[in-house]
């Protein structure tokens, strides 16, 4: 729509134009339209260099004071552009059959619920509203030696991205609960060879999850659809304590707008920065860890990509150091507290 929107402006504009000016103007114009229009599409907004955003976080330091008018502003407008409380999983209350789901990383492709599908949704919204203190944490290499573990767990609600490792050696600094994680479908095609063999080694690992809910984006892009629905069925079949939610394609495209709309340019925003948007909406007190997109930590030595690997993503597709801005801008206003260096030993504690 936007799309068609932009080439209205430009036709409009030159027609005025040309028709108004003299031949020997007109070129002139055509060029300022040009022009304008360029702005119009690739808006001049400048992005803080890395060193920058270091500088500033340095300079604001441990320094946090909640701020309550923040947080009420912007659980009001989640719940008004993106309804997070009915809409962020496909429930069989916002989905019955005959609704058509279109996938929000296509451009034109859907599907339409069925009996089958249908039968794998759940009834509604599972979650025990409103939750309070919420920690959304990323996997960040920043996480790495942090000693964030205990904080994290003193959380009443966790969410984790992608299924990350929670192994014994990562505890102290990330923690064990997980009340949801998200999965990628990529990532069961890639570690778990689409569930197309042995299930058991997808059981096994899902099981330090607990009872938590498992997040896919099933509806996102085509071929996420069958891994997301396998995932399904052997959770189901290996009577797994954990809860299938998938993503609402709806929610994660008007999260998408809500976010485009403040300024983050990601062609696909990063499951972190959804996961914050859920959070926000239905948290009363958010804390993120590990989100940090840089390759030095505040003390300049150098980080890895994850605190597990240093595996880096396809380059354009998100725009990690525009999404850290905002959750920066966030942090300052007192809206939600980025922490990203070191979590203090805790009064009393060893
Ligand atoms: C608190 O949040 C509101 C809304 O975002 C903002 O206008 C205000 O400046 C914030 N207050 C402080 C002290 O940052
Ligand atoms: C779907 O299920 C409903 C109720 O169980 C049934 O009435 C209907 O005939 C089914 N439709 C199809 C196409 O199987
Ligand atoms: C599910 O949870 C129960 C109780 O905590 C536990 O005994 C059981 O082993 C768990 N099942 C699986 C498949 O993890």
């Amino acid at each position: 729509m936007s799309g068609r929107g932009r080439q209205r402006f430009t036709s409009e504009n030159m027609l005025m134009f040309l028709r108004c000016y003299r031949a020997k103007l007109s070129a002139w114009a055509a060029l300022c339209v040009l022009v304008l229009c360029w702005f119009y599409v690739f808006p001049v907004y400048r992005l803080p260099s890395d060193k920058e955003i270091v500088e500033e976080v340095l300079r604001q330091g441990e320094d946090w004071q909640k701020n309550q008018t923040g947080i009420d502003l912007y659980r009001k407008l989640l719940s008004e552009c993106c309804d997070p409380k009915r809409m962020f999983a496909v429930t069989k209350e916002n989905s019955p059959v005959g609704k058509v789901l279109w996938y929000d990383g296509e451009f034109y492709y859907s599907h339409t619920v069925n009996n089958n599908t249908y039968s794998l949704f759940v009834q509604e919204n599972p979650l025990q509203l409103p939750l309070k203190k919420c920690a959304v944490v990323g996997n960040g290499g920043i996480l790495r030696h942090s000693k964030c573990g205990r904080d994290i767990d003193q959380a009443d609600f966790v969410m984790r991205c992608n299924l990350p490792p929670i192994s014994k050696e990562y505890a102290e600094d990330v923690g064990t609960k997980t009340h949801l994680v998200t999965a990628n479908p990529s990532i069961i095609e890639k570690r778990f060879q689409s569930l197309l063999w042995s299930r058991k080694y997808f059981v096994d690992s899902m099981k330090v999850y607990g009872s938590s809910y498992i997040y896919m984006p099933a509806f996102s892009m085509r071929p996420g659809t069958d891994p997301s629905l396998r995932a399904y069925y052997t959770l189901a079949d290996s009577s797994s304590n954990l809860t299938m939610l998938f993503a609402n394609p709806e929610f994660l495209r008007t999260v998408g707008k809500f976010w485009k709309s403040h300024g983050v340019h990601a062609r696909r925003l990063s499951t972190g920065l959804f996961l914050v948007s859920l959070a926000l909406g239905l948290c009363e007190e958010v804390t993120t860890y590990g989100f940090w997109p840089f390759s030095v930590d505040l003390d300049q030595r150098p980080v890895s990509h994850h605190y597990y690997d240093n595996i880096l993503p396809y380059k354009w597709f998100h725009a990690m150091p525009e999404e850290f801005v905002q959750l920066w801008h966030l942090h300052k206003s007192g809206t939600l507290r980025v922490r990203v260096g070191r979590c203090a030993p805790q009064e009393g504690g060893s």
